[in-house]
């Protein structure tokens, strides 16, 4: 990126918006504009940052930004995009990261003055390892506006540029996985404590071992039944476990709590036409 700084609104600075808010304001060359209708949530996020300026409602922080980055519930989308339509022109970009909003729905509740795109981001934002889909499939984005958003994601994660008719998808495993992930890591927890561990050392081994794996996985580059099989030795103790799991088909739950997120992003989608 170069230094020409980059007006960038926040509208919603909820887990995600604020998740945003504190990682773009780790850019230098962002000034942030944010609002939420809950004042406290973003004099918050005001503390001790110097390039981010507090509105008073969305359409002041759509007039003052070039990227305006839609962060509020999917129900609420259309009501702040009717709010903010008179200050929008074609030289801004609107960047909605809500679930289950297509790109036309947007346009159409905007007015259609300026371009969209859409991002998916997930939580590991907060710590600047979030994993964003991106879509780029406006025909009205000027090319220099697509690398400015590709390469501000780029700063704060994993980017995956992709059509909309893919996003869902994305959304399922990346936006919901980390719920999983946590969901999973409880269970260790959970077995480490009955097992005698204070809850303490449960939690840390869990996560140690969750995050050593996740290392492991991505600096050897190995397929993941390889990795396994390096644990589960003939005749040892991971392959009973794993045995168990087998048998109870804890995958294929796995791979069916991923595809049921991945219908309700659909369902959501048909409800707001
Ligand atoms: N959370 C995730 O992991 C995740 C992952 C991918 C995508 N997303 C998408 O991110 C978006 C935000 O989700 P979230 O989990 O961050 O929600 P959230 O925590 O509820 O944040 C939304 C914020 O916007 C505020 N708000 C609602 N209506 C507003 C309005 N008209 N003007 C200004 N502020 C308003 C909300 O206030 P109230 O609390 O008063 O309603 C809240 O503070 C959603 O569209 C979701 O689909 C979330």
């Amino acid at each position: 990126m170069d230094n020409t700084p980059v007006k960038v609104g926040i509208i919603g600075t909820g887990n995600m918006g604020g998740a945003f808010a504190k990682a773009l304001s780790l850019l230098p060359e962002v000034h942030l504009f944010i609002y939420d209708r809950n004042p406290h949530k973003c004099e918050a996020l005001a503390e001790g940052r110097e390039r981010l300026i507090v509105c008073s409602n969305a359409a002041e922080t759509a007039a003052r930004s070039d990227l305006i980055l839609l962060a509020v519930k999917p129900q609420m989308l259309r009501d702040v995009l009717r709010d903010i339509a008179p200050r929008l022109t074609p030289s801004k970009t609107l960047l909605s990261i809500a679930v289950g909003v297509l790109s036309k729905d947007i346009a159409e509740a905007s007015g259609g003055v300026c371009p969209s795109v859409r991002i998916m981001p997930n939580t590991p934002l907060l710590v600047g390892e979030g994993v964003f889909a991106l879509v780029l499939d406006d025909p009205e984005l000027p090319v220099q506006t697509k690398r400015l958003i590709t390469n501000l994601l780029q700063a704060m994660g994993k980017v995956y540029i992709m059509q909309e008719n893919k996003i869902d998808a994305f959304s399922a495993v990346v936006g919901s996985g980390p719920g999983f992930m946590y969901l999973l890591w409880q269970a260790f927890e959970e077995a480490a404590v009955a097992l005698g561990f204070p809850r303490k050392d449960a939690r840390e081994m869990a996560l140690a071992t969750a995050k050593g794996s996740a290392l492991l996985a991505e600096q050897s580059g190995s397929d993941f039944y390889k990795l396994y099989e390096m644990v589960a030795s003939p005749g040892g103790t991971t392959i009973a476990g794993a045995m168990h799991l087998e048998r109870t088909g804890v995958k294929g739950h796995i791979a069916d709590a991923v595809m049921k997120c991945h219908a309700r992003a659909m369902e959501l989608a048909g409800q707001k036409k």
